[in-house]
């Protein structure tokens, strides 16, 4: 481990990156600077609803070749991948192009590390094991979101294990990342809302991990504000431009962050419940999330006054533990007005599979920067409140942690009753 002031912080983000409407109008003259035929790769339903043909068209335009792999499922498996590889080596595509959300990416990504690398999907899991560049990957965002398309994380599900591997190495992030928030007006709003918790865990999470920096800390506040703002109007409109553009502001900013600075327990347990249950990623991150932050709260406390802040949450003259408190209500507050389902019994997960899921998700990746480190009973028990919560049930910051004492961000000791809690906000 390195010492106090030897850590080395590094960003890593796509060299290009389009944005605004009509973006997408570009992939073609984008993907030839890299190949000359492209293999698209996608999932059914967009295969089918013409969002595909479209992107077809403007590749062909720029006087390239394309072929559609329609086989990227949610929560992605080692076959997707696999199946993929061989339509791009059947077809002899030069360069890959992913068209979705999180699921087509990674399904991309992980065509293009085996692609380049060769070997089984499995092999690269873990940080930075690749050897060799993937295939140029261009990827075209649909939701607002998992940040995939800008991001050197590609989650893959292991089909013999059913646990959801994090590949994480610099070398699989895209070439070009493109977010056209037109791409994302037809979202319907579970989608919406699913994806916009997820975009909000990204930003939460990097901002509270170990390895935040200034860099990442801007990127998670903004994110914050601009989903604060924006994310119930998508919602409620799906048709409501601005809405549509800042969410996908909004995601890529959390995903500068959660890119460089990594995320949290929210993720390590999400992860678990995707590859056991195939749940959708973003419902499990904001059940999950309002839980996990209860729990790191008094690893710092301050951050979660400036989550608050940048929440919209007047916290003038409140104590700091109040003031955290608050952002944990807003959040969940939020998840309510945007429809999110107030538990996982709801979603059908079961409380015998809580332990192997805590034990698992003890070993992802994501759990090495969360802010205070804990045993598996304790994400045992994080899993079963999140299991039966109701909205509106949730404790006050300060019964939580009357008693309670642990070791916090970076390691220090923090008491619940530590004195600068109770100091006043101005
Ligand atoms: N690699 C990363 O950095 C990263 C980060 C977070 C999550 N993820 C992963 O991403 C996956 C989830 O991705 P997701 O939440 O974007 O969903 P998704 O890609 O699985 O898509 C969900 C559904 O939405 C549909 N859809 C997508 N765009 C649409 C649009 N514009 N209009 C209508 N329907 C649309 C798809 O066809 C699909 O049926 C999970 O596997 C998760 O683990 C990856
Ligand atoms: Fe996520």
């Amino acid at each position: 481990m390195s010492k106090i002031g030897e850590t080395i912080f590094s960003f890593f983000m796509p060299r290009v990156n389009l944005m605004g409407a009509g973006s997408a109008k570009t992939v073609g003259e984008q993907a030839k600077k890299f190949g000359s035929k492209a293999l698209i790769v996608t999932d059914a339903f967009l295969a089918k609803s013409g969002m595909a043909e479209q992107i077809v068209e403007y590749v062909r335009k720029a006087g390239m070749e394309a072929v559609v792999f329609p086989g990227a499922e949610p929560n992605p498996t080692d076959r997707n991948v696999h199946d993929g590889l061989k339509a791009l080596q059947d077809n002899h595509c030069d360069v890959i192009i992913s068209l979705g959300g999180g699921s087509s990416h990674d399904t991309a990504k992980g065509i293009g590390i085996v692609a380049g690398n060769g070997g089984h999907i499995r092999d690269y899991e873990g940080l930075d094991k690749m050897t060799q560049p993937m295939l140029p990957l261009i990827a075209v965002n649909t939701t607002a979101g998992t940040a995939s398309e800008m991001t050197r994380f590609c989650i893959i599900t292991n089909t013999d294990t059913h646990v959801k591997m994090a590949i994480v190495d610099w070398q699989c992030t895209p070439n070009i990342s493109i977010n056209d928030p037109l791409m994302m007006m037809d979202m319907p709003a579970s989608l919406t809302a699913a994806t916009g918790m997820d975009a909000l865990t990204h930003a939460i999470e990097a901002y509270v991990s170990t390895l935040a920096t200034p860099v990442t800390d801007a990127s998670a506040l903004m994110a914050i504000q601009l989903i604060s703002k924006n994310l119930r109007q998508a919602v409620a409109n799906g048709k409501n431009f601005e809405a549509r553009d800042k969410m996908a502001y909004a995601e890529f900013l959390a995903g500068m962050a959660f890119n460089n600075a990594s995320l949290g327990y929210v993720h390590a347990m999400a992860h678990q419940l995707g590859g056991f249950y195939n749940l959708p990623h973003g419902v499990c991150n904001a059940i999950l999330l309002p839980h996990v932050e209860e729990f790191n709260l008094i690893a710092c406390p301050d951050r979660f006054v400036d989550i608050a802040k940048a929440l919209g949450e007047n916290v003038a003259g409140m104590s700091i533990r109040e003031a955290a408190d608050v952002a944990i209500r807003s959040i969940r507050q939020l998840s309510k007005d945007v429809g999110i389902p107030s538990n996982l019994a709801e979603l059908g997960v079961k409380s015998e599979d809580l332990r192997i899921m805590a034990e698992n998700a003890m070993k992802d990746a994501c759990s090495l920067t969360n802010p205070r480190s804990a045993k598996v009973e304790d994400i045992i028990k994080i899993f079963q409140k999140a299991l039966i919560c109701q909205y509106g049930e949730l404790k006050k910051y300060s019964e939580a942690t009357k008693t309670s004492h642990s070791h916090g961000r970076h390691g220090a000791e923090v008491h619940g009753d530590n004195e600068v809690l109770t100091q006043e906000i101005a």
